[in-house]
């Protein structure tokens, strides 16, 4: 059983994870319990049926700041790349702002498979379910182990979930302020997808603004 950021057990929190037809011939074809060594032999959730692939983080073998976002969204998908899209390039420019290269930092997501639901011809962004997140958790601890990143900037509050392993954690506990978490330093941030969307221009800049400032925060940890 792999052991956790903080040291405990990871229990295979997919549970009796199936999809959402719920049938046992879905079920059968996921694996909770799995171990699997490649990303695209996983079966601990569902995801990966109805994804084109999955994504694994991208950025330097070693680096000293991980950037965990939420999900791959439809561009990445395609293009089996985490932050390829509009976020990404958000992401990209408040990282410039922050004095941050990306090629610095190892970019990745908590949940490895894009998750959506059809509208029309489009595909829409669905949030991971907890079994989700929880079931990926088997790759954000191999990806902070193979990385050594010690700073760790979550991107939104699947994300935060993700790397505190704590799915009641609230963003507004502890926004932009650092954390330890065992042997991490955690800077919790908006979603870049926050700041592209949100509805009226002062909350976007605001978000974007946050977004910088986590940045820089996270450079000045390492
Ligand atoms: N949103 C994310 O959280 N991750 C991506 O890779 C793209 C969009």
């Amino acid at each position: 059983m792999p052991t956790s950021k903080s040291g405990r057990s990871r229990s295979t929190a997919a549970g009796a994870d199936a999809d959402a037809s719920g049938t046992a011939d879905a079920a059968a074809d996921v694996q909770p319990d799995q171990q699997p060594r490649s990303l695209d032999a996983c079966r601990r959730c569902a995801l990966w049926k109805n994804a084109t692939q999955a994504v694994p983080g991208a950025g330097p073998k070693h680096a000293p700041i991980i950037l965990v976002g939420e999900q791959p969204g439809d561009k990445e998908d395609l293009a089996g790349k985490p932050f390829v899209g509009p976020a990404g390039a958000l992401l990209d420019h408040a990282l410039e702002q922050a004095g941050v290269a990306r090629h610095d930092v190892y970019v990745t997501n908590a949940v490895k498979h894009f998750k959506w639901t059809p509208r029309g011809k489009r595909r829409m962004h669905k949030t991971p379910a907890q079994r989700e997140i929880d079931a990926c958790a088997y790759w954000l601890e191999k990806e902070l182990q193979s990385t050594g990143a010690r700073v760790i900037v979550a991107l939104g509050v699947t994300a935060l979930k993700a790397v505190l392993e704590d799915k009641n954690v609230r963003m507004q506990d502890v926004l932009g302020r650092p954390i330890k978490h065992g042997e991490y330093s955690v800077v919790a941030t908006y979603h870049p997808s926050f700041a592209l969307r949100a509805p009226d221009p002062e909350t976007r800049e605001r978000a974007f603004a946050a977004i910088v400032d986590a940045l820089r925060q996270a450079g000045k940890l390492v």
